[in-house]
C-alpha cells in the first residue's frame, strides 16, 4: 500500500500566565477540526499544541504568588491539559518549553547561529515593555508607549546578544512574494509584506534582566528571548537534531501554524530566518485567524469578563460550543462573542435544523416502518436534486477546508441538512403514509433522508467530535465502522434491511429566557 500523506499542524504554544479563555480555546478547536479532517480524509496527522513556559512575566505572577515558577506552571499548565481533554481535542503531543527535549534544541540551535556568526554580542539601549516582554527603537513607539499594547515603556541598556536578522531580509521577503500561500489570509500577507520592507532590525535574542529562562549555552548570564525558545517548540517537539529524529523527518515542514493575528509576525518573519539561518525547510503555511471580541471589550481578568470555556462545555455541551464557534468565525476576521449568540446558533441550527432532522426521519422510520428501511425505488419528484446536493457536499467541503474556510465548509454541511428538511415538506411522508399504494415511494423518502443523516453525520464529525457516536445508534450504524467513512461517501451505500431508532433530541432548543442563569 502507498504510505499515507503526511500532515502536522500546530497551535501557538500557550502562556500559563493564566487560564485560558474561549478565545484561546477558538484556536485550538480550529487547529482541532483541521487536524481531525485531514485525518477523516486519509492523511497521517500529527497534531502540536503545548505551553510556553519561561519569562519575566511568569516569573513574576509566581513570585507574587509566593510560588517558584516550575510550581506555578505545573498548575496551570495542568489546567490547559484537562481543558483540551474537555474540548475533545485530539492532539499528538503536547510540548512544555521547561521539558528537557526542548531546552537542548534550543540551545542547539542558538550555538549553531552563534558559531556561524549569525549572533553577535553588543551593547543595547531601548525601550522595554514589559508585559509583551519586547524592545522597541523611539520610532516604532506610539504617543512614547509600546505600539503593541498601548502600555508604558521604559528605557534599558543592556549587553545582548543579537540575531542577525537584517541578513535574510531580502530572501524572506523574495520567499513570501514567490510563495503566496505562505501567509493567509491575504490581508496578513500585505501587512508582513510591508513590514519588512519598512526594514527588519537585527533582533535582540537574549536577556539579562531575570532568570527564568533557557541559558545561553557559552555565556549562561543570558537567557535565550522568549520567542526564540517559543517558536523552536514546533521542531523541538518532534526530536529535531536528537538521536531519534524519525518524527522530525517525517512531519517537517509544517504544513500549518495556526496562529492569531496578533502573533504572525512572528511566526511569518522571525521564525522562518531562524530556520533559514539554521538551513532548515520553512513551514509551508502560516494561518493568522481574528480575534473573539466581546461587546464589553477585550476579555481580561481586570474586566472580570473572561469567558471560560469549561463553563460553557458544561451548560451547553461541548459539540455545541465547538460548532459556535467554528461557525460564528470567518477565517481572518473577528467575531463578537456573546451568549446569546451562542444559543442563537445552537437553536436555529442544531436543534431547528440538523437535530430535527434526526427527529423527524427517525421518528417516521418508526411510526410507518418500525424503523426498518428497504432498498430505495427508482428516484424521482425532487429526489434528483437532493442527490446531486448529497454527492456534490464532500468535495464542496474538501475545498473550503483547503482554503482554510471552516466556517463556511460547515455552512456547506448544514445547507444539504436544510435541504433535505425541505425536501420532506416537499415529499410529505405523512400523507403517502396515508395511501396503502404510496408504501415504497414512503420507504425510499425516508431512505434519503437517511442517507443524507449519514453523509452529515460522516462530514460534521471533524467539527464536532462527540456527534457520531450519539447519532450512529440512531441510524443503526454503530456496528458498521465501514459506513462511517470518508471513502463511504458515495450515495446509496446505506444497506436495505438498516433500522432506524428513536432517541433522545441531539440538541434540545435551549430557551433563551434561561440565560445568564447558572
Ligand atoms: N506564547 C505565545 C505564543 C508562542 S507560539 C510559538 C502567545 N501565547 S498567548 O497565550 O498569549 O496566546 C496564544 C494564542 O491565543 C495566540 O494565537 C492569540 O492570538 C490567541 N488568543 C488570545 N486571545 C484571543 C482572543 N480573544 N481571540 C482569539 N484568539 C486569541 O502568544
Amino acid at each position: 500500500m502507498a504510505e499515507k500523506k503526511t500532515f502536522y499542524i500546530t497551535t501557538p504554544i500557550y502562556y500559563p500566565s493564566d487560564n485560558l479563555h474561549i478565545g484561546h480555546a477558538y484556536t485550538t478547536v480550529a487547529a482541532d477540526a483541521m487536524a481531525r479532517f485531514k485525518r477523516l480524509t486519509g492523511y497521517d496527522v500529527w497534531f502540536l499544541t503545548g505551553s510556553d513556559e519561561h519569562g519575566q512575566k511568569i516569573e513574576r505572577s509566581a513570585r507574587e504568588r509566593g510560588q517558584t515558577p516550575k510550581e506555578y506552571v505545573d498548575k496551570i499548565v495542568a489546567g490547559f491539559q484537562h481543558l483540551w481533554r474537555s474540548l475533545n481535542i485530539s492532539n499528538n503531543d503536547f510540548i512544555r518549553t521547561t521539558e528537557e527535549r526542548h531546552k537542548k534544541v534550543v540551545q542547539q540551535i542558538f550555538q549553531k547561529l552563534y558559531d556561524q556568526g549569525d549572533i553577535y554580542k553588543a551593547s543595547y539601549e531601548g525601550w522595554y515593555c514589559t508585559p509583551c516582554e519586547a524592545f522597541w527603537t523611539e520610532s516604532r513607539l506610539e504617543e512614547g508607549n509600546c505600539p503593541d499594547c498601548g502600555r508604558p515603556v521604559e528605557l534599558l541598556r543592556e549587553e545582548s546578544y543579537f540575531f542577525k536578522m537584517s541578513k535574510y531580509a531580502d530572501r524572506m521577503l523574495k520567499h513570501i512574494e514567490e510563495n503566496p500561500d505562505f501567509i493567509q489570509p491575504v490581508s496578513r500577507r500585505n501587512e508582513m509584506v510591508s513590514f519588512i520592507k519598512s526594514g527588519l532590525e537585527d533582533l535582540c535574542v537574549s536577556r539579562t534582566t531575570f532568570n527564568w529562562g533557557i541559558p545561553v549555552p557559552f555565556d549562561p548570564k543570558h537567557v535565550i528571548y522568549v520567542w526564540v525558545d517559543a517558536l523552536t517548540n514546533y521542531i523541538s517537539a518532534l526530536g529535531y537534531g536528537q538521536e531519534n529524529d524519525e518524527l522530525y523527518r517525517k512531519y517537517w515542514p509544517a504544513d500549518i501554524h495556526l496562529v492569531g493575528k496578533d502573533i504572525v509576525r512572528f511566526h511569518t518573519i522571525i521564525w522562518p530566518i531562524i530556520l533559514m539561518a539554521a538551513g532548515l525547510p520553512l513551514p509551508k503555511q502560516v494561518v493568522g485567524h481574528g480575534w473573539v471580541l466581546l461587546e464589553s471589550g477585550k476579555m481580561s481578568k481586570s474586566r472580570g469578563n473572561v469567558v471560560d470555556p469549561l463553563i460553557l462545555i458544561d451548560k451547553y455541551g461541548v459539540d455545541a460550543i465547538r460548532y459556535f464557534l467554528l461557525r460564528e468565525m470567518p477565517l481572518g476576521a473577528d467575531a463578537y462573542y456573546s451568549e446569546e449568540a451562542l444559543v442563537h446558533r445552537i437553536n436555529q441550527d442544531l436543534a431547528n435544523d440538523f437535530g430535527n432532522l434526526f427527529n423527524r426521519t427517525c421518528a417516521m422510520a418508526y411510526k410507518y416502518f418500525k424503523g426498518h428501511l428497504s432498498e430505495p425505488g427508482r428516484p424521482e419528484g425532487p429526489d434528483g436534486e437532493l442527490i446531486d446536493l448529497a454527492r456534490g457536499t464532500p468535495g464542496a467541503v474538501e475545498e473550503l477546508m483547503e482554503r482554510r474556510e471552516i466556517s463556511n465548509a460547515l455552512a456547506t454541511i448544514l445547507r444539504l441538512v436544510g435541504r433535505a428538511n425541505k425536501y420532506l415538506e416537499e415529499t410529505a411522508p405523512w400523507a403517502l403514509a396515508k395511501d396503502p399504494e404510496k408504501q415504497g415511494r414512503l420507504n425510499t423518502v425516508l431512505y434519503n433522508v437517511a442517507e443524507v443523516l449519514r453523509f452529515a453525520t460522516v462530514l460534521i464529525s471533524p467539527f464536532m467530535p462527540g456527534l457520531p457516536e450519539r447519532a450512529w445508534p440512531l441510524l443503526g450504524l454503530e456496528d458498521k465502522p465501514e459506513l462511517h467513512t470518508w471513502e463511504s461517501l458515495s450515495w446509496g451505500k446505506l444497506p436495505g434491511g438498516t433500522v432506524l431508532k428513536r432517541g433522545e433530541p441531539l440538541f434540545p432548543r435551549i430557551d433563551p429566557a434561561t440565560l445568564g442563569e447558572e
